[in-house]
């Protein structure tokens, strides 16, 4: 596991972008694995000034979302592929074919499962796995106690989840209680993995994951056993490892 020690979420945002863009040049069809909420957003605004700049195109990308909120439809502007489109996709030349988000409001949930653990194999598997954590160290919505060899499934989310995303929703009673997520093994079959860690309420969670053991009771220490992990973290993260 390679760590990269930065300063802030700036400095942070700034050496993903970096990261990515090299990637997405460099390989001729390259498909990704993308992630949500707060940790990726400053990556998604630099990646778009890049775009803007001639510096990156996602003409040939193809990518697979982690995650999404079992319930809600494409336009909830809570639902995670809604937060794809207006953080990433509308901004540069994706093709909207070309990216898959689980479908959270899917008639059968469990083919919904299937079918982008099938798609995700079709495109050839992921190249760059994109990865935030959780307090509790989960990944995707990978709750601690989750098996190693879970593939995309419909998971329960942890009650300190919900109390995380609620920062989102008008009221914590609208938050959904599950969601689809790719399993660890879906995570760990990516070519190459990229966590980025910002914040002192992911410290204890980081320290577990670099220093601990591999567990199922911590889900992101799992990324111990993978041949290339590159970890970018800020200061405050890294606050409990130092
Ligand atoms: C999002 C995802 C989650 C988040 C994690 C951290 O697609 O899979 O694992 O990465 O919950 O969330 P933030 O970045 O909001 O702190």
């Amino acid at each position: 596991m390679e760590l990269i020690k930065v300063k802030d979420y700036d400095a942070m945002s700034e050496e993903a972008c970096a990261f990515l863009v090299e990637r997405i040049n460099r390989l001729e069809n390259p498909v990704l694995g993308l992630a949500t909420g707060s940790t990726p957003e400053g990556l998604y605004k630099r990646i778009i000034e890049k775009y803007n700049q001639n510096e990156v195109s996602f003409k040939n990308v193809k990518s697979f979302n982690l995650d999404e909120y079992v319930g809600l439809e494409k336009d909830n502007p809570n639902s995670y592929y809604y937060f794809m489109k207006d953080k990433l996709f509308d901004h540069v030349d994706i093709s909207l074919n070309n990216v898959r988000v689980p479908n959270g409001a899917a008639a059968d949930l469990k083919a919904e499962c299937e079918a982008h653990e099938a798609a995700i194999k079709a495109a050839g598997g992921v190249d760059v796995q994109l990865l935030g954590i959780g307090a509790n160290g989960h990944i995707g919505f990978n709750e601690p106690g989750t098996p190693f060899t879970s593939t995309t499934q419909v998971v329960d989310l942890e009650q300190s989840t919900i109390e995380a995303n609620s920062r989102f929703f008008d009221s914590i009673e609208e938050v959904p209680t599950q969601a689809i997520s790719m399993g660890i093994e879906t995570i760990m079959n990516s070519n190459e993995i990229l966590l980025l860690v910002s914040g002192e309420n992911k410290a204890d969670a980081l320290a577990k994951l670099m220093n601990g053991e591999v567990t199922e009771e911590l889900p992101a220490s799992v990324l111990q056993n993978h041949a290339k992990v590159t970890v970018i973290a800020d200061e405050a993260a890294l606050s409990v490892v130092n």
